[in-house]
């Protein structure tokens, strides 16, 4: 079956040389929710914006973007943001950087819908307070008439959800979605996507710094480190048998005391800098398992079962600790 998002091979280089992301993979099939975790920096919102067609004017992207098999990359900037609020939506981290305070929810839900289908003003208003009730606002007819200021961080980001799907979007773009929220709030929200994703069978990429965050929402993961996946499997086998190192570490995976990856309980060292990686694995400068030929040689992801894939040359860890 085609995915819905196909990305392949994606690189982007900004203006000032920094290559945020290099030979990037993913893929998202409908109704499904991909999470992609790694520390900040790794470049998790470059490639958010790179699918959706926002990085600024002079940043090099290279690869592939498919949605639904259709190539985004090169596509003119008007059929891009047709794109956008259409099959693909995109809700961020911090909700008044994209909700417009001049506005009240429900015009801006209104709007959101307006701009995709030929409705008019008073059924468009109508449809976003069933929308604002569908995402469970409280009240929604009530704070339909709110401005953002007036609302909580939560219901920001609810309201924002409601934009997002008002265009029944094949593809939602979630970029810490609850990162500015508290626990609670956080749960609530993350649980409003699963239940919008069941029932629209919108493709979701979440995107997220807390591994913590996805064990309970995501069908599968991507763990990328400095601009490249190091591994990906579905979320129960990624928590269960995580293969590569920093993926261990991020897990802080402590086995046995007998086990060597206990040693990686927490990572020591830092990101490296993106305008001069080290030449062959990015993650080898950390990595307590490394031998020569990670330092000269990249590994590439490399499949270990049909559904997981990992960048490692000591793959499997254990056996290859073993021998
Ligand atoms: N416009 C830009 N110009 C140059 N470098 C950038 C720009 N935007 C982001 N970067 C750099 O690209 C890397 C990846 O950034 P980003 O995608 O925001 O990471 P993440 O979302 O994973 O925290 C970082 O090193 C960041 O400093
Ligand atoms: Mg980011």
């Amino acid at each position: 079956m085609t995915p819905v998002l196909d990305v392949a091979g994606l690189s982007i280089r900004f203006p000032n040389g920094l290559k945020a992301v290099d030979g990037l993979t993913l893929r998202v099939g409908a109704g499904q929710t991909l999470a992609v975790v790694g520390e900040s920096g790794c470049g998790k919102s470059a490639t958010a914006l790179a699918i959706i067609g926002l990085l600024a004017e002079g940043t090099q992207v290279g690869g592939a973007v498919r949605l639904s098999g259709q190539e985004l990359l090169g596509l003119a900037p008007d059929e891009m943001r047709r794109l956008r609020g259409g099959d693909v939506a995109m809700i961020f981290q911090e909700p008044m950087t994209s909700l417009n305070p001049a506005f009240t929810a429900g015009d801006q839900v209104a709007e959101a819908i307006r701009a995709h289908r030929a409705i008019s003003k008073a059924d468009a208003a109508r449809e976003a307070v069933a929308m604002l009730e569908r995402v469970r606002i409280p009240d929604a007819a009530r704070r339909a008439r709110q401005y953002p200021h007036e609302m909580s961080g939560g219901m920001r980001q609810r309201v924002m959800i409601a934009m997002a799907l008002a265009c029944r979007p094949k593809l939602l773009i979630a970029d810490e979605p609850t990162t500015a929220l508290d626990v609670t709030v956080q749960a609530q929200i993350l649980a409003l996507l699963d239940e919008l994703k069941r029932e629209t069978g919108t493709a979701v990429l979440l995107i997220t710094h807390d591994l913590g965050v996805v064990a309970d929402h995501a069908d599968h993961v991507a763990v990328m480190y400095a601009g490249r996946v190091v591994e990906h499997a579905p979320a129960a086998q990624l928590f269960a048998r995580p293969e590569h190192p920093y993926t261990i570490g991020l897990l802080g995976a402590r086995p046995s005391a007998a086990s060597p990856t206990a040693r990686l309980a927490s990572i020591e060292g830092t990101v490296p800098d993106l305008r001069t990686p080290p030449p062959g694995c990015r993650f080898a400068p950390r990595c307590p398992f490394r031998i020569a030929r990670c330092e000269a040689e990249a590994p590439a992801l490399t499949a270990l079962s049909a559904e997981h894939g990992v960048a490692c040359h000591r793959a499997p860890l254990e056996a290859s600790l073993a021998a």
